[in-house]
């Protein structure tokens, strides 16, 4: 891309320098924790299907209802078993008639098989709910900043939403496995309070009141957890940033001897992001302890008031169990409380970027063909003015390309060039004024599909790596052999045909198998492949050698007529080419010289 974020920007931005206009880490952790307070938990089961919620929910139903009453069959075989029989409770005096003790194990076995089952299809259903819901919101974050116009997504980091769909969102997928295990909990609990009410009321209720307690202390833990995790968030995204930059800066790095400072800034990245999750493991962990106290203290208190009252055993032991079974489930709520409030704040984040994204969304334009332009493409009284900018980067510009003629833009550095060439490629849509193709006034929809009939080449060429024949099937997938050869050739890219594998040579990462030159006339001839109505080339020639320059200018020379192109460039043998030189500086048009007549 000519202009942008990577360009004029340092590759690593702090908060404290960002311009105000730009996201950054912090500011997206507000908007978390702005969106955390409005049911994240809502939000998140809003996004399952209703068929699928409420059979999650019948799983999770069955699997408490199947354990309540496991327990309760203990008080019957106890008492079948001789223990307290006198003491039976008088709605188990039934069941100890009519089932003997073989009977009763034969149920019990069957009950836990039924539970297993069901427990295995509970686990299996929310995995898969889990899995789906992160494909979703990593479909819908890609999806949508794909489709964002170019000025939003230059205002943005490409590394954030690196981190944003490959770990936060996975963080998201982990917050609402444990958001499901927190309800399937709370309805087992549920079902064994019921029974331990219903078994001993008095000190059943002793037991409620004292978890009921314990629930009530997950609310500051769960901010706290909240709060880490909202650390975590930017700890992940700012070790994700440093590497991307890092690995894509590997050659500046070496060059200037930065290995070290390189190493540190990783490491130094790793820590923060350790010392984050040892801080959540920390506040996990004293929590857990405490729970496991205070259910300790609780049960030494129900024990001790079960012997003043005289409870029998039978009534006492199934109670104990019913205990024994709520500390853990309570331990599992708690912990996954922390967990779901440590997760939650990526939903926060990835919701803060779909937003972003989507307010810069672009019309769908469809399958539509390319516009073929007839007389001109115009800029007509053209403004670009970006936030934070003292003055506008292309000032009110009038200005014509005849279909078929060469213009040069030059200019110093900062004069508005890429910018009026990303005016004229539709990639930007001006502030004021307008794009003119053949005295059409192009807006939306209109500008996206005039993108159809433009071929950037800019300084650095992106190739992808694979074959050199993939990467121009990239542009044009239905492309034929001879075709490709044709755009090769007319890129004074023939040099392709003498590699031992031909089209199918690797150019290997970002091309780096091939020499600058080679690059470059490959992405030219990716360009051409696309019979584009305008050509713009940006600086394409500047980092090359001479023979390159003059190749690619002898490319270029051999469409004049028959091509508008658009050149981008400093004094050189591109500019020579062009019909006329039009002389920027400071976002306006200083004079055009014209050096073949031009019919506008
Ligand atoms: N996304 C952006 N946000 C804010 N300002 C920007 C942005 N892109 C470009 N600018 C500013 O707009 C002005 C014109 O930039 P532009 O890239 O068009 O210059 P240029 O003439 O192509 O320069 P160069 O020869 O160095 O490539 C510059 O002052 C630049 O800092
Ligand atoms: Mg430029």
């Amino acid at each position: 891309m000519s202009k942008g974020v990577t360009k004029q920007w340092p590759a690593v931005w702090p908060c404290s320098a960002r311009p105000p206009h730009i996201p950054c880490v912090t500011q997206r952790a507000a908007i978390a924790r702005a969106a955390i307070m409005n049911g994240p938990a809502i939000t998140i089961l809003r996004g399952l299907p209703v068929p699928q919620l409420a059979g999650l929910l019948m799983l999770m139903l069955g699997v408490a209802l199947t354990e309540g009453v496991g327990i309760l069959a203990l008080v019957p075989m106890l008492a079948l078993l001789g223990q307290a029989a006198s003491a039976l409770p008088s709605w188990a005096e039934p069941f100890a008639r009519l089932v003997d003790l073989p009977m009763l194990l034969v149920f019990f076995v069957a009950l836990v098989a039924g539970r297993a089952a069901l427990q295995f299809a509970l686990s299996l259903a929310q995995q898969r709910a889990q899995l789906k819901l992160i494909d979703r919101w990593r479909h819908e974050v890609f999806a949508a900043l794909v489709r964002a116009n170019w000025r939003t997504l230059s205002a943005m980091r490409r590394s954030d939403h690196v981190s944003l769909i490959v770990t936060s969102i996975d963080r998201l997928g982990y917050g609402f496995s444990n958001l499901l295990q927190i309800i399937a909990m709370a309805v087992t609990l549920g079902a064994i309070w019921i029974v331990a009410l219903w078994l001993a009321p008095a000190l059943a209720a002793v037991a409620v009141v004292g978890g009921l307690i314990v629930i009530a202390g997950f609310i500051p833990l769960k901010r706290k957890a909240h709060r880490l995790g909202v650390a975590l968030g930017q700890r992940y995204a700012a070790v994700q940033g440093s590497l991307d930059e890092s690995l894509r800066a590997m050659r500046l790095i070496k060059s200037h001897g930065r290995e070290a400072a390189a190493i540190a800034t990783m490491q130094g990245g790793m820590t923060e992001l350790r010392s984050a999750q040892i801080a959540f493991h920390k506040a996990a962990s004293r929590s857990r302890a405490l729970l496991h106290v205070g259910a300790a203290i609780l049960l030494a208190t129900i024990i001790a008031l079960a012997s003043a009252r005289d409870v029998p055993t039978s009534v006492l032991l199934p109670l104990i169990v019913l205990f024994g079974r709520s500390v853990p489930l309570l331990d599992a709520l708690q912990q996954g409380t922390q967990q779901w409030a440590h997760s939650a704040p990526a939903l926060a984040e990835a919701q803060a970027v779909l937003d972003t994204a989507r307010a810069g969304a672009e019309p769908p334009v469809g399958d539509a063909l390319p516009v073929v332009p007839r007389q001109s493409i115009a800029l007509d009284n053209a403004t670009i003015d970006h936030d934070g900018r003292h003055r506008p980067a292309v000032d009110a510009i009038t200005l014509t390309l005849p279909v078929a003629t060469t213009t040069a833009l030059v200019g110093p550095s900062g004069a508005g060039k890429s910018t009026l060439a990303d005016l004229f490629g539709g990639l930007l849509e001006p502030d004021g004024g307008d794009l003119v193709v053949d005295g059409k006034r192009l807006r939306g929809e209109g500008t996206v599909h005039w993108r159809r009939s433009v071929a950037y080449v800019h300084q650095e060429p992106v190739l992808f790596p694979a074959s050199i024949r993939e990467n121009m099937l990239w542009a044009e997938p239905d492309a034929s052999d001879p075709q490709i050869e044709t755009a090769l050739r007319d890129a004074a890219a023939g040099f392709v045909f003498d590699l031992p594998s031909g089209v199918d040579t690797f150019v290997g990462d970002a091309g780096c198998q091939l020499s600058g030159g080679e690059r470059q006339r490959i992405a030219l001839a990716r360009a051409l492949l696309r019979d584009p109505a305008l050509l713009i080339l940006d600086e394409a020639t500047s980092a090359l050698d001479a023979a390159s320059e003059a190749a690619i200018a002898d490319a270029i020379g051999r469409m004049k007529g028959v091509r508008t192109v658009l050149i981008v460039a400093h004094r050189g043998m591109l500019t020579d080419l062009a019909d006329r030189i039009v002389h920027m500086r400071d976002g306006r048009i200083e004079h055009v010289e014209n050096r073949r007549k031009v019919v506008a």
